[in-house]
């Protein structure tokens, strides 16, 4: 059902503003780009397409399509979309104010990637998807998928002392960033699993950066992160898990 999903009208402007204006977008960004050029981009490959959905205002889209990728940009909500056409046109992406269903109901042709990066977890059914993603992918496509992390809210939850609320996983009501679908790293790992997805690359975002007390510098953080993010425990309590896998027909 597109419309219990949660598209971000409201959420915007606190979403760019918190995010993308603070280290938090830069450490994201740095884990995407770093598992995307490991795992998808080689040297001498040709140009790929890319469809990033719930792009939000597509800061991913601006550094694959400067990269020469061919990029569509799929995002639902006004405000979102608005930012990322004016910053995406121009730079030759296609650009689709739609929700990923309607992108879905609309495609005929299969594509190279497809991206879901932090949305799965404000849609109503998250898994499903990750299901229909398959039948856009060419045989051997991959999926990259960065989702909310259910069990690093709970360390923060805990760490504020809200323990009844940390452990009865209380999602967010659409006012905040606390998302409306709670799952962990594990439900997600699975999730790909079991539909048959081959993960060749999985990693925490934000893994204990969120923790450190005191201010550090970006670059001390990225580092940091970068060491921890795919070793676990640490894995496991990233605000965010980085998956990218692929599907074979
Ligand atoms: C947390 S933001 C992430 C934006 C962007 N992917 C990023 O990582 O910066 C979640 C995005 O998912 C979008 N969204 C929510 N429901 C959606 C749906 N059914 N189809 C596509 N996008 C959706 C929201 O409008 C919002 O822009």
């Amino acid at each position: 059902m597109d419309k219990a999903d949660h598209y971000f009208d409201q959420l915007a402007v606190t979403f760019n503003q918190q995010i993308y204006q603070s280290h938090k977008g830069q450490l994201r960004l740095m884990t995407q780009q770093r598992a995307i050029l490991n795992y998808i981009l080689k040297p001498s490959s040709v140009p790929l397409h890319f469809v990033d959905l719930g792009a939000g205002a597509g800061q991913i889209c601006q550094w694959l399509a400067s990269l020469g990728q061919t990029v569509s940009y799929v995002e639902p909500s006004d405000a979102m979309f608005s930012q990322g056409e004016s910053l995406l046109q121009p730079m030759g992406v296609y650009c689709h104010q739609q929700s990923y269903q309607q992108w879905m109901r609309s495609q005929s042709q299969p594509v190279d990637v497809l991206m879901f990066n932090a949305v799965i977890e404000w849609l109503e059914q998250p898994k499903q998807a990750l299901e229909l993603a398959r039948n856009f992918l060419k045989p051997g496509g991959y999926l990259v998928l960065m989702s909310y992390n259910r069990d690093a809210l709970r360390m923060r939850r805990l760490m504020r002392g809200h323990w009844q609320q940390a452990l009865a996983d209380i999602p967010g009501d659409g006012t905040g960033l606390t998302p409306i679908s709670l799952f962990s790293a594990l439900d997600a790992k699975n999730w790909l699993e079991e539909l048959g997805y081959h993960i060749l690359d999985w990693r925490g975002v934000r893994t204990v950066t969120d923790w450190l007390p005191g201010q550090h510098e970006l670059q001390e953080l990225i580092e940091l992160d970068q060491q921890l993010q795919t070793q676990d425990p640490w894995r496991q309590l990233g605000r965010y898990q980085h998956f990218v896998a692929q599907y074979w027909h």
